[in-house]
Protein backbone atom coordinates (compact mmCIF):
# COMPACT_ATOMS: atom_id res chain seq x y z
CA UNK A 1 0.00 0.00 0.00
CA UNK A 2 0.91 3.43 -0.54
CA UNK A 3 1.41 3.83 3.39
CA UNK A 4 4.69 1.22 3.45
CA UNK A 5 7.81 2.24 3.35
CA UNK A 6 8.17 -0.63 1.05
CA UNK A 7 12.04 -1.54 2.08
CA UNK A 8 13.29 2.31 2.54
CA UNK A 9 14.81 2.96 6.17
CA UNK A 10 11.81 5.87 6.49
CA UNK A 11 9.00 7.15 4.24
CA UNK A 12 11.05 10.13 3.83
CA UNK A 13 13.56 8.29 2.24
CA UNK A 14 11.02 6.67 0.00
CA UNK A 15 9.59 10.03 -0.57
CA UNK A 16 12.54 11.59 -1.72
CA UNK A 17 12.98 8.69 -4.23
CA UNK A 18 9.54 8.98 -5.42
CA UNK A 19 10.46 12.42 -6.86
CA UNK A 20 11.05 11.95 -10.28
CA UNK A 21 7.27 10.74 -10.61
CA UNK A 22 5.77 13.14 -8.26
CA UNK A 23 6.77 15.44 -11.21
CA UNK A 24 5.90 13.30 -13.98
CA UNK A 25 2.15 12.28 -12.56
CA UNK A 26 1.64 16.34 -11.83
CA UNK A 27 2.60 17.01 -15.51
CA UNK A 28 0.30 13.97 -17.12
CA UNK A 29 -2.97 15.07 -18.81
CA UNK A 30 -1.78 18.92 -18.63
CA UNK A 31 0.58 18.90 -21.59
CA UNK A 32 -1.20 19.20 -25.23
CA UNK A 33 1.54 19.04 -27.69
CA UNK A 34 4.27 21.63 -26.80
CA UNK A 35 1.97 24.26 -24.81
CA UNK A 36 0.23 23.60 -21.20
CA UNK A 37 -3.93 23.32 -21.20
CA UNK A 38 -4.62 22.54 -17.49
CA UNK A 39 -8.16 21.03 -17.89
CA UNK A 40 -9.08 21.90 -14.34
CA UNK A 41 -9.17 26.21 -15.08
CA UNK A 42 -11.31 25.34 -17.28
CA UNK A 43 -13.74 25.66 -13.99
CA UNK A 44 -12.06 29.08 -13.63
CA UNK A 45 -12.07 30.47 -17.20
CA UNK A 46 -10.12 32.12 -19.79
CA UNK A 47 -11.89 35.79 -19.44
CA UNK A 48 -11.09 35.72 -15.48
CA UNK A 49 -7.56 34.34 -16.09
CA UNK A 50 -7.09 37.49 -18.69
CA UNK A 51 -8.42 39.72 -15.96
CA UNK A 52 -6.11 39.09 -13.44
CA UNK A 53 -3.89 42.33 -12.17
CA UNK A 54 -2.09 41.03 -9.87
CA UNK A 55 -1.43 37.35 -7.64
CA UNK A 56 -0.90 37.08 -3.86
CA UNK A 57 0.47 33.12 -3.13
CA UNK A 58 -0.53 32.39 0.37
CA UNK A 59 1.57 29.03 1.70
CA UNK A 60 2.98 28.05 5.05
CA UNK A 61 6.14 26.43 5.44
CA UNK A 62 7.89 24.42 2.46
CA UNK A 63 4.47 25.41 0.51
CA UNK A 64 5.72 28.52 0.79
CA UNK A 65 9.06 28.66 -0.46
CA UNK A 66 7.53 26.42 -3.47
CA UNK A 67 5.49 29.88 -4.01
CA UNK A 68 8.88 31.96 -3.53
CA UNK A 69 9.92 29.73 -6.67
CA UNK A 70 6.89 30.05 -8.29
CA UNK A 71 7.00 33.70 -8.06
CA UNK A 72 9.90 34.11 -10.32
CA UNK A 73 8.51 31.99 -12.80
CA UNK A 74 5.16 33.77 -13.19
CA UNK A 75 6.16 37.14 -13.45
CA UNK A 76 8.80 36.22 -16.04
CA UNK A 77 6.42 34.57 -18.18
CA UNK A 78 3.27 36.25 -17.65
CA UNK A 79 4.04 39.73 -16.62
CA UNK A 80 1.53 39.93 -13.66
CA UNK A 81 3.00 40.90 -10.48
CA UNK A 82 3.50 38.17 -7.64
CA UNK A 83 3.62 38.71 -4.11
CA UNK A 84 4.19 35.66 -1.75
CA UNK A 85 2.98 35.81 2.03
CA UNK A 86 2.62 33.45 4.76
CA UNK A 87 -0.44 32.47 5.30
CA UNK A 88 -0.74 33.63 9.32
CA UNK A 89 0.51 37.25 8.38
CA UNK A 90 -1.78 37.92 5.42
CA UNK A 91 -4.67 37.62 6.99
CA UNK A 92 -4.16 39.94 9.86
CA UNK A 93 -2.66 43.39 8.38
CA UNK A 94 -5.47 44.28 6.24
CA UNK A 95 -3.68 43.01 3.14
CA UNK A 96 -5.19 45.10 -0.41
CA UNK A 97 -7.56 42.57 -2.00
CA UNK A 98 -9.91 43.74 -5.37
CA UNK A 99 -11.92 41.43 -7.96
CA UNK A 100 -8.86 41.36 -10.16
CA UNK A 101 -6.10 39.38 -7.31
CA UNK A 102 -5.83 35.87 -7.88
CA UNK A 103 -4.86 34.51 -4.50
CA UNK A 104 -3.31 31.16 -4.98
CA UNK A 105 -2.59 29.09 -1.87
CA UNK A 106 -0.51 25.94 -1.67
CA UNK A 107 -0.82 23.23 0.74
CA UNK A 108 -0.01 19.58 0.44
CA UNK A 109 -2.71 18.55 3.17
CA UNK A 110 -4.90 21.01 2.28
CA UNK A 111 -6.07 21.15 6.11
CA UNK A 112 -3.67 24.08 7.04
CA UNK A 113 -5.96 26.17 9.35
CA UNK A 114 -3.26 29.44 8.42
CA UNK A 115 -4.05 28.81 4.98
CA UNK A 116 -7.38 28.00 4.92
CA UNK A 117 -8.18 30.94 6.95
CA UNK A 118 -6.50 33.38 4.31
CA UNK A 119 -8.36 31.79 1.82
CA UNK A 120 -11.50 32.30 3.26
CA UNK A 121 -10.38 36.00 3.62
CA UNK A 122 -9.39 36.67 0.58
CA UNK A 123 -12.54 35.28 -1.09
CA UNK A 124 -14.80 37.22 1.46
CA UNK A 125 -12.64 40.26 0.71
CA UNK A 126 -13.71 39.84 -3.18
CA UNK A 127 -10.41 37.93 -4.31
CA UNK A 128 -10.93 35.03 -6.47
CA UNK A 129 -9.12 31.92 -4.96
CA UNK A 130 -6.81 28.64 -7.30
CA UNK A 131 -5.98 25.94 -4.54
CA UNK A 132 -2.85 24.13 -5.34
CA UNK A 133 -3.45 20.93 -3.28
CA UNK A 134 -1.79 17.22 -2.95
CA UNK A 135 -4.88 16.07 -1.22
CA UNK A 136 -7.98 14.93 -3.30
CA UNK A 137 -10.96 17.18 -1.56
CA UNK A 138 -9.62 18.28 1.43
CA UNK A 139 -11.09 21.53 2.80
CA UNK A 140 -8.83 24.19 0.94
CA UNK A 141 -9.45 22.66 -2.73
CA UNK A 142 -13.41 23.11 -1.63
CA UNK A 143 -13.06 26.45 -0.45
CA UNK A 144 -11.54 27.42 -3.56
CA UNK A 145 -12.58 28.83 -7.45
CA UNK A 146 -10.52 25.93 -9.11
CA UNK A 147 -8.18 23.37 -7.72
CA UNK A 148 -4.81 22.08 -9.65
CA UNK A 149 -3.92 18.89 -7.43
CA UNK A 150 -0.52 17.74 -7.38
CA UNK A 151 -0.37 13.98 -7.90
CA UNK A 152 2.71 13.32 -5.63
CA UNK A 153 0.90 10.41 -3.85
CA UNK A 154 0.45 10.85 -0.08
CA UNK A 155 3.41 12.25 1.64
CA UNK A 156 3.71 10.66 4.94
CA UNK A 157 7.28 12.02 6.48
CA UNK A 158 6.41 15.28 8.14
CA UNK A 159 8.75 16.90 6.31
CA UNK A 160 7.43 17.87 2.57
CA UNK A 161 9.90 16.56 -0.29
CA UNK A 162 8.18 15.42 -3.08
CA UNK A 163 4.93 17.65 -2.35
CA UNK A 164 7.13 20.88 -2.71
CA UNK A 165 8.58 19.07 -6.17
CA UNK A 166 5.34 19.09 -7.47
CA UNK A 167 3.75 22.21 -6.01
CA UNK A 168 7.00 23.74 -8.33
CA UNK A 169 5.50 22.00 -11.29
CA UNK A 170 1.72 22.86 -10.47
CA UNK A 171 2.71 26.15 -10.41
CA UNK A 172 4.55 26.53 -13.47
CA UNK A 173 1.98 24.63 -15.27
CA UNK A 174 -0.58 27.49 -13.89
CA UNK A 175 2.18 30.27 -15.12
CA UNK A 176 2.78 28.64 -18.98
CA UNK A 177 -1.34 28.19 -19.20
CA UNK A 178 -2.02 31.60 -18.48
CA UNK A 179 0.99 32.74 -20.14
CA UNK A 180 -0.90 31.33 -23.49
CA UNK A 181 -4.22 31.80 -22.67
CA UNK A 182 -2.91 35.94 -22.24
CA UNK A 183 -0.25 35.67 -25.00
CA UNK A 184 2.32 36.78 -23.17
CA UNK A 185 4.86 33.95 -24.31
CA UNK A 186 5.36 33.15 -27.56
CA UNK A 187 4.95 29.12 -29.02
CA UNK A 188 8.08 29.09 -29.54
CA UNK A 189 8.89 30.16 -25.94
CA UNK A 190 6.11 27.88 -24.32
CA UNK A 191 7.63 25.20 -26.41
CA UNK A 192 10.70 25.62 -24.53
CA UNK A 193 9.60 25.40 -20.74
CA UNK A 194 7.15 22.86 -21.51
CA UNK A 195 10.29 20.44 -23.30
CA UNK A 196 12.26 22.15 -19.56
CA UNK A 197 9.39 20.48 -17.78
CA UNK A 198 9.58 17.10 -19.53
CA UNK A 199 12.90 17.11 -19.15
CA UNK A 200 12.78 17.28 -14.83
CA UNK A 201 11.73 13.88 -13.73
CA UNK A 202 14.94 11.97 -15.44
CA UNK A 203 17.21 14.92 -14.25
CA UNK A 204 15.99 14.80 -10.90
CA UNK A 205 16.58 11.04 -10.98
CA UNK A 206 19.81 11.66 -12.09
CA UNK A 207 20.54 14.13 -8.86
CA UNK A 208 19.41 11.05 -6.68
CA UNK A 209 22.77 9.26 -7.85
CA UNK A 210 24.49 12.17 -5.60
CA UNK A 211 23.47 10.91 -2.60
CA UNK A 212 26.35 8.84 -1.45
CA UNK A 213 28.40 11.91 -1.53
CA UNK A 214 25.62 13.83 0.56
CA UNK A 215 25.48 10.80 2.86
CA UNK A 216 29.54 10.80 3.56
CA UNK A 217 29.32 14.58 4.09
CA UNK A 218 26.69 13.97 6.31
CA UNK A 219 28.15 11.70 8.50
CA UNK A 220 31.33 13.48 9.22
CA UNK A 221 29.31 16.95 9.86
CA UNK A 222 27.15 15.24 12.49
CA UNK A 223 28.64 17.15 14.78
CA UNK A 224 27.99 20.15 13.19
CA UNK A 225 26.15 23.31 15.08
CA UNK A 226 25.24 25.70 12.76
CA UNK A 227 25.22 25.37 9.18
CA UNK A 228 24.24 28.53 6.24
CA UNK A 229 23.04 28.48 2.98
CA UNK A 230 23.17 30.69 0.44
CA UNK A 231 21.38 31.08 -2.84
CA UNK A 232 20.30 33.42 -5.48
CA UNK A 233 16.89 34.31 -7.90
CA UNK A 234 15.66 30.96 -7.40
CA UNK A 235 18.11 29.72 -5.59
CA UNK A 236 17.17 31.74 -2.66
CA UNK A 237 13.95 29.95 -1.94
CA UNK A 238 15.79 26.96 -1.78
CA UNK A 239 18.17 28.13 0.41
CA UNK A 240 15.71 28.90 2.52
CA UNK A 241 14.43 25.25 2.23
CA UNK A 242 17.76 24.01 2.98
CA UNK A 243 17.65 25.75 6.07
CA UNK A 244 14.11 24.79 7.18
CA UNK A 245 14.62 20.97 5.96
CA UNK A 246 17.92 21.22 8.60
CA UNK A 247 15.98 22.67 11.99
CA UNK A 248 13.03 19.98 11.23
CA UNK A 249 15.22 17.04 10.70
CA UNK A 250 18.68 17.95 12.68
CA UNK A 251 17.44 19.90 15.24
CA UNK A 252 20.65 22.32 13.85
CA UNK A 253 20.52 26.26 14.05
CA UNK A 254 20.47 26.79 10.33
CA UNK A 255 19.51 29.89 7.73
CA UNK A 256 19.04 30.98 4.74
CA UNK A 257 20.60 33.83 2.95
CA UNK A 258 20.11 35.66 -0.70
CA UNK A 259 23.79 35.61 -1.86
CA UNK A 260 23.94 39.25 -2.35
CA UNK A 261 22.81 40.20 1.13
CA UNK A 262 26.17 38.34 2.44
CA UNK A 263 28.07 41.61 2.27
CA UNK A 264 24.75 43.20 4.42
CA UNK A 265 25.23 41.22 7.93
CA UNK A 266 25.57 37.69 7.34
CA UNK A 267 29.15 37.58 6.80
CA UNK A 268 29.57 38.79 10.09
CA UNK A 269 29.01 34.98 11.22
CA UNK A 270 31.61 33.16 8.95
CA UNK A 271 34.31 32.13 10.85
CA UNK A 272 36.76 29.37 10.72
CA UNK A 273 35.12 25.92 9.86
CA UNK A 274 31.59 27.41 9.28
CA UNK A 275 29.90 25.17 7.11
CA UNK A 276 28.18 26.86 4.29
CA UNK A 277 25.98 25.49 1.57
CA UNK A 278 25.89 27.68 -1.86
CA UNK A 279 23.43 26.99 -4.57
CA UNK A 280 25.72 28.66 -7.31
CA UNK A 281 23.30 29.63 -10.29
CA UNK A 282 24.20 27.88 -13.93
CA UNK A 283 27.68 29.69 -15.56
CA UNK A 284 25.38 29.34 -18.83
CA UNK A 285 21.85 30.25 -18.10
CA UNK A 286 22.90 32.60 -15.35
CA UNK A 287 26.00 34.04 -16.76
CA UNK A 288 25.56 37.42 -14.95
CA UNK A 289 24.77 35.97 -11.55
CA UNK A 290 27.51 33.08 -11.63
CA UNK A 291 30.80 35.28 -11.07
CA UNK A 292 28.85 37.27 -8.60
CA UNK A 293 28.28 34.53 -6.51
CA UNK A 294 31.45 32.29 -7.43
CA UNK A 295 32.85 35.70 -5.63
CA UNK A 296 30.44 35.59 -2.59
CA UNK A 297 32.16 32.03 -2.19
CA UNK A 298 35.75 33.52 -2.62
CA UNK A 299 34.76 36.07 0.04
CA UNK A 300 33.47 33.64 2.38
CA UNK A 301 36.12 30.71 1.94
CA UNK A 302 39.26 34.11 2.53
CA UNK A 303 37.21 34.18 6.23
CA UNK A 304 38.03 30.17 6.61
CA UNK A 305 34.17 28.90 5.55
CA UNK A 306 33.91 25.14 4.49
CA UNK A 307 32.18 25.51 0.98
CA UNK A 308 29.80 22.95 0.04
CA UNK A 309 28.65 23.83 -3.59
CA UNK A 310 25.60 22.84 -5.82
CA UNK A 311 26.44 23.58 -9.00
CA UNK A 312 25.74 22.39 -12.51
CA UNK A 313 28.16 19.35 -14.46
CA UNK A 314 30.41 21.17 -16.04
CA UNK A 315 31.22 24.32 -13.80
CA UNK A 316 34.75 24.21 -13.27
CA UNK A 317 34.71 27.80 -11.62
CA UNK A 318 33.63 26.57 -8.04
CA UNK A 319 36.44 23.87 -8.23
CA UNK A 320 39.60 25.57 -6.42
CA UNK A 321 36.99 27.49 -3.51
CA UNK A 322 34.72 24.40 -2.54
CA UNK A 323 35.36 21.91 -0.17
CA UNK A 324 32.90 19.79 -1.40
CA UNK A 325 30.96 19.83 -5.14
CA UNK A 326 27.68 18.22 -5.43
CA UNK A 327 26.49 18.09 -9.15
CA UNK A 328 23.26 18.66 -10.81
CA UNK A 329 22.25 18.14 -14.40
CA UNK A 330 22.00 21.15 -16.63
CA UNK A 331 18.47 22.82 -16.77
CA UNK A 332 17.33 26.43 -17.42
CA UNK A 333 18.07 28.99 -14.56
CA UNK A 334 14.04 28.68 -13.75
CA UNK A 335 14.39 24.71 -13.25
CA UNK A 336 17.32 24.36 -11.52
CA UNK A 337 15.25 24.47 -7.94
CA UNK A 338 13.71 21.49 -8.79
CA UNK A 339 16.64 19.52 -8.47
CA UNK A 340 19.06 21.84 -6.09
CA UNK A 341 16.72 20.95 -3.47
CA UNK A 342 17.52 17.24 -3.56
CA UNK A 343 20.78 16.94 -2.46
CA UNK A 344 19.36 19.51 0.59
CA UNK A 345 16.86 17.48 1.52
CA UNK A 346 19.00 14.31 1.56
CA UNK A 347 21.61 16.21 3.38
CA UNK A 348 19.09 16.67 6.39
CA UNK A 349 17.77 13.25 6.14
CA UNK A 350 21.12 11.97 6.26
CA UNK A 351 22.15 14.16 8.94
CA UNK A 352 19.30 13.68 11.33
CA UNK A 353 20.03 9.73 10.64
CA UNK A 354 23.62 10.02 11.28
CA UNK A 355 22.57 11.78 15.01
CA UNK A 356 20.36 8.84 15.45
CA UNK A 357 16.66 11.04 14.91
CA UNK A 358 13.89 9.90 13.64
CA UNK A 359 13.29 11.54 10.53
CA UNK A 360 9.48 10.53 9.67
CA UNK A 361 8.55 12.24 12.65
CA UNK A 362 10.49 14.98 14.19
CA UNK A 363 10.27 16.04 17.57
CA UNK A 364 7.02 19.03 18.32
CA UNK A 365 6.09 19.45 14.56
CA UNK A 366 3.04 17.81 12.66
CA UNK A 367 2.18 16.55 9.37
CA UNK A 368 -0.58 19.28 9.05
CA UNK A 369 -1.10 21.88 11.59
CA UNK A 370 -5.22 22.29 12.08
CA UNK A 371 -5.29 24.82 14.62
CA UNK A 372 -4.17 28.11 13.98
C1 LIG B 1 3.59 21.78 8.69
C2 LIG B 1 4.59 20.76 8.19
C3 LIG B 1 5.47 21.34 7.08
C4 LIG B 1 4.58 21.90 5.98
C5 LIG B 1 3.60 22.93 6.52
C6 LIG B 1 2.55 23.31 5.48
O1 LIG B 1 4.24 22.78 9.41
O2 LIG B 1 5.41 20.33 9.25
O3 LIG B 1 6.29 20.33 6.53
O4 LIG B 1 5.41 22.50 5.00
O5 LIG B 1 2.87 22.39 7.62
O6 LIG B 1 1.73 22.19 5.25
P1 LIG B 1 0.74 22.08 4.05
O7 LIG B 1 0.00 20.79 4.24
O8 LIG B 1 -0.17 23.27 4.12
O9 LIG B 1 1.55 22.10 2.80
Amino acid sequence: SASDKGGWSSFMAKEVSEQPDAVANTLRGRIAGTTVVVPELAAFGDDALRDIRRIVIVACGTASYAGQVGKYAIEKWTRIPVDVELSHEFRYRDPVLTADTLVISISQSGETMDTLMAVKYAREAGARAISICNTQGATIPRESDAVIYTHAGPEVAVASTKAFVAQITALYLFALHLARVRGSLSEAEQAEQVAELQGIPEKIATTLLQEPTVRELANWMSDTRAVLFLGRHVGFPIALEGALKLKELAYIHAEGFAAGELKHGPIALIEPGQPVFVVVPSPRGSAHLHPKVVSNIQEIRARGARIIAIAEEGDVAVLPFADTVIRIPLAAPLFEPLLAVVPLQIFAMALATAKGLDVDQPRNLAKSVTVE
